[in-house]
């Protein structure tokens, strides 16, 4: 049975923004070299978009976590899957997510990433849930959009690793297609 995608952000509207973050990254960085950590798998759609239309300058590193299985709920538990490549010291941090949901997953990550010794750590997400958050703490610089409750997919997103490539973002009602 196929699930039911409905669409909450055109491509066009996703494009549109990410031009305006990047826009105010640009001046926000001018004169420094902003270090973009990509949050795998979710972040890694937006994470090139974004670094496409960075002019400051740039370099990528990687790193996967998990707070999420095949579900539509979190285990509230974050691990490190694939740790980054390179040091951080001294470096302007800018942490890339998919979409900041409870907050687990970037509250952990901040405190991993703060003990290694970066200039400074900023965050920044396509998306964000406001409504769900438990961490509250957590302080995201650079927001797309924020979206109401509901479980969404594409431009990275998946659910169950299904439509991270879809290049919008949808609402999925699981197994109420056809
Ligand atoms: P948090 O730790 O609860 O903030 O969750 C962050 C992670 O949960 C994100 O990086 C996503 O991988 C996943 N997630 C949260 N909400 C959604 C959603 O609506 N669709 C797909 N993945 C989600
Ligand atoms: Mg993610």
């Amino acid at each position: 049975m196929e699930d039911k995608i409905r669409v909450l952000l055109t491509e066009e509207e996703v494009n549109k923004r990410i031009n305006e973050v990047a826009a105010q990254i640009n001046r926000d960085y001018e004169g420094k070299q902003v270090h973009l950590i990509c949050i795998l798998k979710g972040g890694v759609f937006f994470t090139c978009e974004l670094a496409k239309r960075l002019t400051v300058p740039v370099s990528l590193d990687f790193m996967s976590v998990s707070s999420y299985g095949a579900d539509t709920k979190s285990s509230g538990v974050v691990c490190i899957i694939k740790d980054l490549d390179e040091p951080l010291t001294g470096k302007h941090v800018l942490i890339v997510e998919d979409i900041i949901d409870s907050g687990r997953t970037l509250a952990y990550l901040i405190e991993v990433l703060d003990k290694r010794g970066p200039a400074d750590i900023h965050l920044c997400t396509l998306l964000d849930k406001p409504e769900r958050r438990v961490k509250k703490q957590v302080k995201v610089e650079y927001t797309c959009f924020t979206i109401p409750d509901e479980f969404v997919v594409g431009y990275g997103l998946d659910y169950a690793q299904k439509y991270r490539n879809l290049p919008y973002i949808g609402v999925v009602e699981p197994g109420a297609g056809e």
